[in-house]
């Protein structure tokens, strides 16, 4: 096959793990004997500097033009302590979540084992844990009506869902839980929100499609508490927009590292692909990030935009092999024994290219 991948790798870091994904995704293409094109755009900050607007229409034409989006981050610290920005990174990422249709944001939490003890939680808790977190991502408090009354003195941020958005969110929600345990748990805060009185009410409608997968309701208050007191007890997790923000956050320290998790943005146009780490401007350009959350995201880009099972696997079974023999940024390795970002993608590459 041959495939068009967009490449954003935007802002800190960014660009540097992108790097690496780029690299495993070229192994694989080779080893399966797929062409890639790649495009590459500006947004985030970057593209602030370079003409002003974080989600550039240049950008979104080749998002739309190309097969799937592979994007690095966003994020730049000369904007976080300036409340009078006109405009900031994270806009772009708004931005093109709400032009792609960027509708489903899925984030796989699961435990290596090379990494159980690093998680803040005892082992016997974390280990075998695997769940996967479905945030909806364009409705609710990120996009409803938001401004200033009163002089500025008084704010507002409003959570609106349409059925349609959630009948939506809830089908893809229902379809991964019957591909995995057939266990979906839908979190909302039904005892005092409106729109969560509607998610339960659709979600209850959509129960006997799906006969074959066991609902639960659970407030998201609790949610946050029974994530960490027994994560092992979830298989997919369904929740809007805020709720998915800070829980999925919450969840990530679950597995011991941040640079490990993976991410999908399901789209109405074209998907997304991303490390859920974020930009760490203080790292950028060192050389020290852990690549392995970008190359994930290739991984999920091969299953989830191509619908390459096999692809996927080659690249995961590379990853786990490259923490079995130790080969580890700053963040995961033993003292004085880190490998830079550039030495584990060129590894996980290699052993991708030696037909493993
Ligand atoms: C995320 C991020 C974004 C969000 C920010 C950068 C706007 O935290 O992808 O989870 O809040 O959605
Ligand atoms: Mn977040």
């Amino acid at each position: 096959m041959h495939y068009n991948i967009a490449l954003l790798p935007g802002d800190g870091i960014g660009p540097e793990v992108t790097a690496q994904a780029v690299k495993a995704v070229d192994a694989v293409c080779r080893r399966f004997g797929h062409t890639v094109r790649y495009g590459t755009g500006p947004i985030g900050a970057e593209a602030i500097e370079r003409c002003g607007n974080p989600y550039p229409e240049e950008t979104h034409a080749l998002c739309m033009a190309s097969d799937a989006v592979l994007f690095g981050a966003v994020g730049d610290p000369r904007y976080d302590n300036d409340p009078t920005a006109k405009v900031r990174p994270e806009q772009g990422l708004l931005a093109m979540r709400k032009r792609l249709g960027l509708y489903a944001n899925l984030r796989p939490i699961e435990t290596f084992a090379a990494l159980v003890d690093r998680s803040p939680l005892k082992r016997e808790r974390v280990e075998g844990a695997d769940f996967l977190c479905v945030r909806e991502l364009t409705g609710g408090m990120y996009f409803g009506e938001k401004g200033r009354r009163d002089n500025g003195d008084l704010a507002y941020d409003t959570c609106v869902y349409a059925r349609a958005e959630v009948e939506r969110i809830l089908a893809l929600a229902f379809s991964c839980a019957a591909r995995r345990r057939r266990h979906l748990t839908v979190v909302d805060k039904a005892n005092v929100l409106e729109t969560s009185r509607l998610w339960r009410q659709v979600a209850r409608e959509m129960e006997p499609l799906h006969p074959e997968v066991q609902v639960d309701y659970m407030y998201v208050d609790n949610a946050a508490m029974q994530l960490i007191r027994d994560p092992k007890a979830f298989d997919v997790l369904v929740t809007e927009n805020t709720f998915g923000d800070i829980l999925t956050d919450e969840a990530s320290c679950i597995p011991g590292s941040m640079g490990l998790l993976a991410s999908a943005s399901i789209g109405e146009h074209t998907s997304l692909f991303e490390p859920i780490h974020g930009s760490w401007p203080q790292a950028a350009g060192k050389n020290i990030a852990n690549p392995l959350a970008a190359i994930l995201s290739a991984a999920m880009l091969f299953e989830y935009a191509f619908g390459r099972m096999e692809e996927g696997r080659a690249i995961r079974t590379a990853v786990a092999a490259s923490l079995e023999e130790g080969i580890l940024t700053e963040d995961l390795a033993a003292e004085g024994k880190a490998c830079t970002t550039s030495e584990v993608g060129d590894w996980i590459a290699n052993y991708l290219k030696d037909n493993h």
